[in-house]
């Protein structure tokens, strides 16, 4: 198992500065964190996207902070090397700095080393009260899916000169207050580049072109688990949901046809020699 990544070494990595680009990707339960860490990811989010490729709502705005620690802890518990940052859901951060501070509180002692959340220059005070807090604060700006009603759907941003220059005066604003890290989601790639080469902490694009300091894409996306029409900045590197399907219905022919479970697969009687009491007290041999 190597070191795990903190947020002070992943706040100084800039490809400009000769780094290498940062890998992020979501997982949301042990398994999927065992997977990325053996895979050496350097960060797993634990993303609210959780909503839309694992309980099948529409939007991510469904997902609570009881959700968001559940699956934090089930990530943490498989003590993967990468750094977890776990996602603050729609209305964790909204209402009060001491709300925010309190359910921020939640996701780190259910085992995120950091948090992440959406949103520009009016995100300031919940920012700065997090990192008084002593809890690292990744921002998230561009394409905020928790702004999918008043954006009027998952739409492009910073396509126009002045929103490509609100969202570069965002992120130096984010970093300024203290993130550690910004995603900027779903801009054009010179926007990506712009964003990057106006900060000194790591970009983690998604949808954002090359230009970023990382790249972060959703696991369920990555491994063609999900069959939902993907946006067009996803590469799929599996088919494992058709693969999936395959072998559940290889196992269900198997049951039918008499084939599964056989013989090797079965326990047997085993000689007077080794006998036991069984289940139900009686003495019975096992195998
Ligand atoms: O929840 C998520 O998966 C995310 C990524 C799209 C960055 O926020």
């Amino acid at each position: 198992m190597s070191a795990r990544l903190t947020v002070p070494s992943v706040q100084g990595r800039k490809v400009r500065r000769g780094d290498v680009p940062l890998v992020m990707v979501t997982a949301y339960d042990a398994p999927g964190a065992r997977m990325a860490d053996a895979a050496g990811i350097d960060m797993i989010l634990v993303g609210d996207s959780v909503a839309m490729v694992v309980l099948g709502y529409d939007d991510t705005l469904q997902v609570t902070v009881d959700d968001m620690a559940h699956h934090t802890a089930a990530v943490a518990r498989a003590k993967p090397s990468s750094l977890i940052v776990a996602d603050m859901p729609w209305m964790s951060y909204h209402v009060s700095v001491e709300e925010t501070v309190r359910n921020a509180a939640r996701l780190i002692r259910a085992g995120a080393q950091a948090v992440k959340l959406e949103g520009g220059r009016k995100r300031l005070p919940m920012i700065e009260a997090l990192i008084d807090a002593e809890i690292p604060v990744m921002g998230h700006i561009g394409l905020t899916p928790q702004s999918v009603n008043a954006m009027g759907g998952f739409k492009v941003q910073g396509r126009e000169h002045d929103a490509a220059m609100a969202l570069a005066d965002d992120a130096k604003a984010l970093a300024h207050a203290g993130c550690f890290s910004i995603v900027i989601e779903g801009v054009p790639d010179v926007v990506g580049q712009l964003i990057t080469d106006s900060i000194d902490v790591p970009t983690v694009g998604i949808g954002a072109g090359s230009g970023c300091d990382g790249q972060v894409l959703v696991f369920h996306d990555v491994l063609g688990i999900e069959d939902r029409v993907l946006p067009k900045f996803v590469r799929r590197y599996a088919d494992l949901g058709a693969e999936g399907v395959r072998a559940l219905g290889a196992y269900a022919d198997d049951v039918r046809t008499g084939r599964f479970p056989s013989a090797a697969e079965s326990y047997h009687v085993k000689t007077p020699a080794t006998e036991t009491l069984g289940l139900y007290g009686s003495p019975t041999t096992l195998g």
